[in-house]
């Protein structure tokens, strides 16, 4: 199948404020607008088959001059209209920037530059279309159950009710599975036209090309502030890679206007476009970038004042959000800040970079803050309860390896008083009620939120029930008494057990939805700045030779209001953590310039942690409640860990050599021919 000889296709409807939900065509044109396009699909029997076949495909192509530079192509920048689904202003002002810093006694004024970065999950995107009948169904890897199913029937310009989505399991995603990809599109058109099942897989090495890229940036900082620390001016301006035909803005800069304390603020977002391929949400995309960047020039400022990092944070703690005016719903950061000091030890850091030796190894400590927003989604689910009182939980939610499935376990068998093990949960299906998936840490606390109030549904209409029931023990009583544990009702002291009710008055069982609202139709939303917020201790160890860098040790301590469950908590932040710490010191995709192909392809070299690289990690989670968040006081945390990480690292590099790279990652080349002279 080709360009030639594809179905027609619908096209992506701009108009459609959330781009998972456009349609995504795949040959629907002769026209190759980056480099590793997929330009035809060969199905085969075999997968031998099929990699032989396709590798027979012989392609001409007319070349046309590209743009793959993105130092030389400044001069295409431009100001976009809008951030992420046009909620977020790219840029905002707040007193007289320019007046306030050149006021300033101490200054900072640094530019930065990130690299392109990928999600890369270990599990490549692929999708298994069966038809059956005139419907498709539809096996795919992927984060979101109703934008799939809505970018299909959009693109095949089919009837939704032909199309089913299954995604028990998801694997890995990272924001490069919130939307389908090729693979889906082409697996959908050749089983439709074969009339058999078919799959597509994409490879490693279409990933990098295909999926999941995080843009290439450059970020101008500039703080001034007084000498006792307290900031009088903050700004942050970045520019990024786009696609020409397709914008893609991360927030970069975006929570940098909710963090410190600071009359005079300025923040905007820039695009330059190149013929690469578009940007994508990546792990906390934005703020993964803009916090490695903002928390490293903060570092900066506090050398440059001689004050220690942790102090010059406290210094500019807000006690409203500085932009916008609004009180905090639950900001303990600078908790978050004083218990990691405490528990890793901040006081024994060395005052001075590069004055502590230890045999061959330069030893330096960092610090940096965390914070990301927290974002409520409309979100629905079913619970049901069997005649046997066991129930059955039902969202098209997803698990990417996050624990959804025990988290609204947990949650069911706690809104109606079941034990675990009499609770199921059914994921990730297009019948089942409509979530937001799992992407931009919104999965846990929003579908959770859902489920504990359908829970309550339920439990009003069992009491309701037994209360009206003359064959109840509980017949008469007061229903705002009623507590529901171990599988038991009980009204002051009278008790009867979940099933009995159930059996009585439901013989074929009873289902109650619940719901999470929008954040535009909760007013908590409008009335509070919302967010988590963290504090990174890191230790490095530098070669004094070849500058080899080796982390040592990390702390992060958190607050994100309730923690759901502690464990699959804190397996999340460790994952931000050791994100953080690669994209400090290893993650780095390279464009060749002269076709704007990456040429680091696979993950030997395209650079992650391995277990080596990972020393001892903790996470820890200050206790903690929300209720402006949601009724379960809980907050998004998956990304949460990732924000600020990579600058604890790159400032325990700087502490440990006196060297500042700006130019990320920190590898050693650059550290190199800035170590202290060698003395023996
Ligand atoms: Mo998120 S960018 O869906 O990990």
């Amino acid at each position: 199948m080709t360009h030639l000889n594809a179905p027609a296709q619908g096209s992506p409807d701009l108009s459609m404020r959330i781009e998972y939900w456009r349609a995504y065509p795949a040959l629907s044109s002769p026209d190759v607008r980056h480099y590793g396009q997929p330009v035809a699909l060969v199905v085969a029997t075999t997968f031998e088959q099929a990699r032989a076949a396709a590798n027979l495909v012989d392609v001409e192509y007319a070349g046309a001059p590209g743009c793959y530079d993105f130092a030389a192509c400044q001069d295409q920048t431009y100001a976009p209209d809008a951030l992420i689904y046009g909620a977020i202003p790219p840029d905002t002002s707040v007193g007289d920037f320019d007046a306030g810093f050149d006021s300033a006694p101490v200054r900072i004024d640094v530019r930065y530059s990130t690299p392109y970065e990928l999600s890369q999950p270990m599990e490549p995107h692929a999708c298994l279309v069966v038809p059956h009948g005139e419907d498709l169904i539809v096996h795919v890897s992927t984060q979101i159950v109703d934008a799939a199913r809505s970018s299909i029937v959009r693109t095949l310009l089919i009837d939704p009710e032909r199309i089913h989505i299954i995604t028990p399991y998801v694997g890995g995603g990272f924001g490069s599975k919130l939307r389908i990809h090729a693979e889906t599109i082409l697996a959908a058109l050749a089983a439709r036209a074969l009339r058999r099942p078919v799959k597509v897989a994409l490879t490693r090495q279409q990933m990098f090309h295909l999926t999941g890229l995080r843009p290439t940036s450059s970020q101008r900082v500039r703080l001034g502030a007084q000498r006792d620390g307290r900031l009088v001016a903050i700004a942050h301006e970045v520019t990024m890679h786009t696609n020409p035909r397709s914008d893609f803005i991360e927030p970069t800069a975006a929570t940098t206007r909710s963090l410190y304390a600071a009359p005079n603020r300025l923040t905007s977002h820039r695009l330059t476009p190149l013929d690469l391929p578009r940007g994508e949400d990546v792990r906390a995309p934005g703020e993964a970038p803009g916090m490695l960047v903002v928390e490293s020039a903060m570092d900066e400022l506090a050398d440059a004042l001689g004050m220690d990092p942790v102090e010059l944070r406290i210094r500019n703690e807000p006690t409203v959000d500085p932009e916008q005016g609004l009180p905090f719903s639950d900001r303990q950061l600078v908790d978050c800040l004083r218990e990691g000091a405490r528990r890793f030890g901040w006081e024994r850091r060395p005052a001075t970079p590069a004055s502590v030796r230890e045999g061959q190894w330069l030893v330096g400590y960092g610090m940096a803050a965390g914070i990301r927003g927290h974002i409520q989604v409309p979100t629905t689910a079913q619970v049901r309860l069997a005649a046997d009182g066991t129930a059955v939980v039902q969202t098209d939610m997803t698990d990417i390896g996050t624990g959804t499935y025990t988290v609204l376990t947990q949650v069911a068998a706690d809104g109606l008083g079941l034990p675990p093990d009499q609770v199921r949960v059914e994921l990730g299906r297009s019948e089942y009620p409509v979530s937001m998936g799992s992407g931009g840490s919104w999965g846990a606390a929003n579908s959770s939120t859902a489920v504990h109030r359908a829970c309550q549904a339920l439990r009003e209409k069992l009491v309701a029930a037994a209360r009206n029931d003359v064959r109840s023990a509980l017949h008469g009583l007061d229903p705002a008494g009623a507590k529901f544990s171990d599988g038991i009702v009980s009204i002051d002291g009278v008790s009867e057990a979940l099933s009995e009710i159930v059996a009585r008055n439901y013989p074929d069982g009873v289902a109650a939805d619940g719901q999470t609202p929008a954040m535009r139709d909760d007013p908590n939303y409008a009335d509070y700045s919302i967010h988590t917020y963290g504090a990174h201790f890191a230790e490095v160890g530098v070669d004094a030779d070849t500058a080899e860098i080796r982390l040592r040790r990390m702390l992060g301590v958190f607050s994100v209001g309730r923690v759901l469950n502690a464990k699959t908590a804190r397996s999340q932040l460790i994952g931000g953590m050791i994100w953080g710490a690669g994209a400090a010191l290893e993650e780095d995709a390279v464009v060749d310039l002269r076709s704007g192909a990456f040429v680091t392809r696979d993950l030997a070299q395209y650079l992650v942690p391995v277990h080596a690289d990972i020393p001892e990690v903790d996470a820890v989670v200050l206790d903690g409640y929300d209720g402006k968040a949601n009724v379960l006081g809980a907050k998004g945390l998956g990304e949460l860990g990732i924000c600020g990480a990579g600058a604890a690292v790159a400032n325990a590099v700087f502490n440990a050599t006196g060297v500042r790279v700006r130019d990320f990652p920190i590898t050693l080349e650059k550290v190199l021919p800035g170590l202290p002279p060698l003395d023996d």
